[in-house]
């Protein structure tokens, strides 16, 4: 029997509710449509994509789930109850938890010779205390679900670190072990995992040779897919029942080589 099917909890026979942040594009698309294909009702996060959020509401309900729309800045605090309170109102439960909005570094030096505290302090106000903060205000209605499971996206970056990105590497080292603290903290009633991509989809500002040469270090020859990171947060969502604390990576080898 599936996990979201486990007869435990409040939720015993209903569909697993799932809030995806930062899910109107790209990955986070990705991921918020292939939990829809598993069964799960979804609701979806946006912070300016807002017409891209509500077309993907309509492919959730088009897979024949439950969907909802819900707004918010990361980099406020005061958004973090108000996305968490959101979900739960439209769609009745909170079950999944997947940390997928971040800042990429791109739009701003992130490098010593251009350090800014304020951008670092944005940065890791988004990308590591907002996935802190959700699970803080989630936690009373993860664990009352029986069925409670965090995803944190992370990236192999947390571990392989570029000088020219320091801010958001450090947020995602900061998330990687963030995802084995919470995993003690909130266990045995919740699961908290992290997910950690090579190349999915590169950030639009990379030009062709930047992309060529990133790819020409992959074993596996080519850049990966959201829904090949997708089909992994499933995985950890829907099957895997015991597992806790863990980093998986997605990467096409990229790790493993210097
Ligand atoms: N793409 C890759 O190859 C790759 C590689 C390694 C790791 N990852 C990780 O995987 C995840 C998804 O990657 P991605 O490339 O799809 O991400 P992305 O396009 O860089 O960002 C995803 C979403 O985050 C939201 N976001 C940004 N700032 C926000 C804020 N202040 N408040 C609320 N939402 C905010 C944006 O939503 P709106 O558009 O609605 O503003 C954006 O669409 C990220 O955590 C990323 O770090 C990705």
């Amino acid at each position: 029997m599936p996990s979201n099917m486990r007869e435990s909890g409040s939720g015993e026979g209903e569909a697993l509710v799932a809030l995806v942040t930062g899910a109107g594009k790209r990955v986070g698309r990705a991921i918020a449509l292939e939990l829809a294909r598993a069964g799960c009702d979804v609701a979806v996060h946006y912070c300016n994509s807002e017409a891209e959020a509500v077309a993907v509401a309509k492919e959730v309900a088009a897979l024949g789930r439950r969907s909802a729309v819900v707004c918010g800045d990361l980099s406020d605090p005061k958004s973090w109850p108000a996305i968490v309170d959101q979900a739960a109102a439209s769609l009745g439960r909170l079950d999944v938890l997947i940390n997928n909005a971040s800042e990429f570094s791109s739009h701003f030096q992130d490098s010593l010779a251009a350090f800014d505290a304020e951008s670092w302090e944005r940065l890791l106000r988004i990308n590591l205390v907002a996935p802190a903060a959700l699970c803080h205000h989630a936690e009373v209605l993860l664990r009352r679900s029986g069925r409670g499971c965090v995803v944190n996206l992370c990236d192999i970056a947390a571990a392989r670190p570029w000088p020219a990105h320091l801010a958001y590497c450090a947020s995602k080292a900061g998330l990687v072990n963030l995802t084995k603290s919470l995993a003690r903290a909130l266990a045995p009633d919740v699961r908290v995992n992290g997910v950690s991509p090579g190349i999915a989809v590169f950030p639009e500002s990379f030009d062709k040779p930047t992309r060529d040469r990133l790819v020409s270090r992959m074993p596996l020859a080519r850049e990966g897919s959201p829904e090949e990171v997708a089909e992994l947060v499933r995985f950890l969502v829907v099957s895997g029942g015991y597992i806790t604390g863990q980093v998986v990576s997605v990467d096409g080898g990229r790790s493993v080589i210097s």
